[in-house]
């Protein structure tokens, strides 16, 4: 089993998740895409619960981007309420296998109700020591540097930081994934290579996984096949081989 092929003592502590295909995979079902989302719930079920079983500790979903909001209506608000449906119905599984909800994004963005069940969740799961499942909704990479340039400036201006203090340690506390480590491994699924404004400052040195599997067909074991093939490589940080293996 692919499970066995994992070496626990080198699991990454972060793994980052483009989900993509659900359009495509509800096509060639013969369906409308929203069944296609619908049916990447289980995708998502499936790897939260791989994720911990392995001891991963940050999983990273984009889940929703600043982008998406320029879908058709329908499809937005189709979105919105499988979300929130999924967050409600998850809830105590999540809690069952001591997983913690956060989120990244502009989630003011959202309708009221959207924004007050994520609370709900947030609080409900904030005590649990394993798993951190981080949903990035109304999330872009380019949204969120912004937002941080900009309470830099604010901070600046109040001398609570001045310019010698800029550095790529102290910018991270601006982000809005501040507390989280950068993503060791980036999964992107549908076989396309693209970033779509993920992540942009977090993955200067995560290892790119692209794998042709629609979203609603990835499982656990995919999540593993990933995890097998990122520890097959050699990660250099700009250093050489040599350096590394010294
Ligand atoms: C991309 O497929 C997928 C999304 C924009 C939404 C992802 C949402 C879910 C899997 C469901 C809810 C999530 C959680 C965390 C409960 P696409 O529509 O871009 O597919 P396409 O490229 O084939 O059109």
């Amino acid at each position: 089993m692919i499970i066995d092929q994992v070496n626990r003592d080198r699991i990454p502590r972060h793994v980052a998740v483009i989900m993509d295909g659900n359009g495509r995979w509800a096509e060639l079902h013969g369906n409308d895409r929203i069944y296609g989302h619908r049916q990447g719930v289980d995708a998502v079920r499936s790897i939260v619960e791989g994720a911990g079983e392995i001891g991963i500790e940050y999983l990273t979903l984009y889940a929703f981007s600043t982008e998406n909001w320029n879908r058709p209506k329908e499809e937005v608000d189709a979105l919105m309420s499988l979300l929130v449906d999924a967050i409600v119905q998850e809830i105590d599984n999540l809690n069952e296998k001591n997983v913690r909800m956060r989120v990244v994004g502009n989630i003011f963005c959202f309708p009221d109700q959207v924004q007050v069940k994520l609370s709900e969740a947030i609080e409900s799961t904030s005590a649990n020591t394993g798993l951190n499942l981080v949903l990035a909704l109304s999330y872009s990479g380019r949204w969120e540097i912004l937002e941080a340039v900009r309470k830099i400036v604010r901070d600046a201006q109040e001398g609570v930081i001045s310019e010698e203090d800029i550095n790529d340690k102290t910018f991270v506390n601006y982000l809005s994934s501040f507390e989280i480590p950068d993503p060791e491994l980036l999964i992107r699924t549908s076989g396309e290579f693209r970033i779509s404004n993920f992540l942009l400052w977090q993955i200067a040195y995560s290892e790119f996984y692209f794998t042709p599997i629609l979203w609603p067909d990835f499982r656990k074991e995919n999540l593993y096949e990933a995890i097998v093939d990122f520890q097959g490589r050699e990660r250099r940080f700009g250093k050489t081989s040599e350096q590394i293996r010294s």
